[in-house]
């Protein structure tokens, strides 16, 4: 088992290894838990439930279907009904659509109750559940609707990743590679030597990147949870959005069939292509982070959306100032810059560099 601390505000631990959950009964002594998961991960849930003295579930849809104002308030009137108090703890457990419901929920009854979040895919455990963020989608938007509200801890236990299907072990991936680009370089030899080891969750390589993952999101957040710093290289939580702008934009246009880490490897292709031209990032890096997305069997090509479009809707991306577009970018892997207001030209070029090669 590997142990990382978040020294936030009010910090905590986050436990990766096999059957860490185990601990939660431990975590939860004295205290009801409302267990908050879709059915699909049951296999989990069951044991978790035996192993508490005061526990009540409460099933929610899978994955983003869970995070709508319906569901949030299905969720609070069960927990009235249930008499849930300010002692009591909320458990999410599932994926990250999951852990931000769950969080959203604890953050919200009685203006704020204990959380301890279970993730349960690679996504969840390298980014969701660590680090506060919390909330709901709506109408209008992605995550428009929430709040920062920090864990008492975060149980990465593995054998949760035993029947996850290679799609989401590479979509997690692709997350895990991000921290490798942003501060932790020694992720990406680990993953060049070995991609077929790092998508086996029983994997000493795997144990090891997603541990490093995680330290990187730890530090990130405990400098700077609610992302109000970033000023040249000074960046502070926006740097975790390295390939996001891009990675949003194809995803809303692709009608969330792409799982976000596969969006957000060819967005990673985009930011690294913009970086080269911008920050004088050295071309090896570039055809490096081709060469390590297409070695996990990620894609590194986008067509389809044309262009025009694609830029509109990044206008709408929440690192925007005014009309000005802000792109993460890095000079070197582990040093990130703030790319503001691209000229978009360039943009159009790095775009362009994603169209597949026709022989
Ligand atoms: N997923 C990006 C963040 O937690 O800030």
């Amino acid at each position: 088992m590997s142990v990382v601390e978040v020294n936030g505000p009010s910090p905590y631990q986050v436990r990766i290894g096999a059957a860490v959950s185990r601990g939660l009964a431990d975590l939860t002594v004295g205290s009801r838990v409302a267990l908050i998961h879709p059915a699909s991960v049951e296999f989990m849930a069951g044991p978790l439930r035996e192993s508490l003295d005061r526990v009540f579930d409460i099933e929610v849809p899978d994955a983003e279907a869970a995070k709508t104002a319906t569901v949030l308030a299905g969720c609070w009137d069960r927990l009235a009904a249930e008499g849930m108090t300010r002692g009591d703890v909320v458990v999410g457990l599932g994926g990250g659509a999951t852990t931000d419901l769950a969080g959203f929920v604890a953050a919200t009854w009685m203006r704020g109750v204990t959380l301890i979040q279970v993730p349960t895919t690679v996504l969840g455990m390298a980014d969701a559940a660590v680090g506060g963020k919390t909330g709901i989608n709506i109408s209008a938007g992605k995550n428009l609707v929430g709040a920062f509200h920090e864990p008492k801890a975060v149980l990465c236990d593995t054998d949760a990743l035993a029947h996850l299907p290679l799609r989401e072990m590479r979509s997690g991936m692709a997350e895990i590679v991000k921290c490798g680009f942003i501060n932790d370089p020694r992720i990406l030899s680990i993953v060049e030597n070995d991609p077929v080891a790092v998508l086996d969750p029983a994997s000493d390589a795997f144990h090891e990147v997603l541990t490093r993952a995680v330290q990187v999101k730890a530090s990130v957040v405990a400098a700077d949870l609610t992302e109000s710093t970033s000023r040249g290289t000074d960046v502070g939580r926006e740097r975790l959005n390295y390939g996001h702008t891009l990675a949003h934009a194809i995803e809303a246009h692709e009608h969330f069939t792409w799982r976000h880490g596969e969006a957000d490897a060819v967005g990673m292709i985009f930011a690294a292509e913009l970086s080269a031209r911008e920050l004088g990032l050295d071309r090896q890096v570039v055809d490096r982070t081709r060469e390590i997305m297409a070695g996990l069997g990620l894609l590194t090509t986008f067509e389809g959306t044309e262009w025009a479009k694609l830029r509109a809707t990044m206008n709408l991306d929440k690192k925007t100032r005014g009309t000005m577009l802000r792109f993460v970018g890095i000079s070197a892997p582990g040093h990130v810059t703030m790319i503001e207001g691209p000229d978009e030209h360039e943009l159009e070029e790095c775009f362009a560099t994603l169209a597949p090669v026709v022989d």
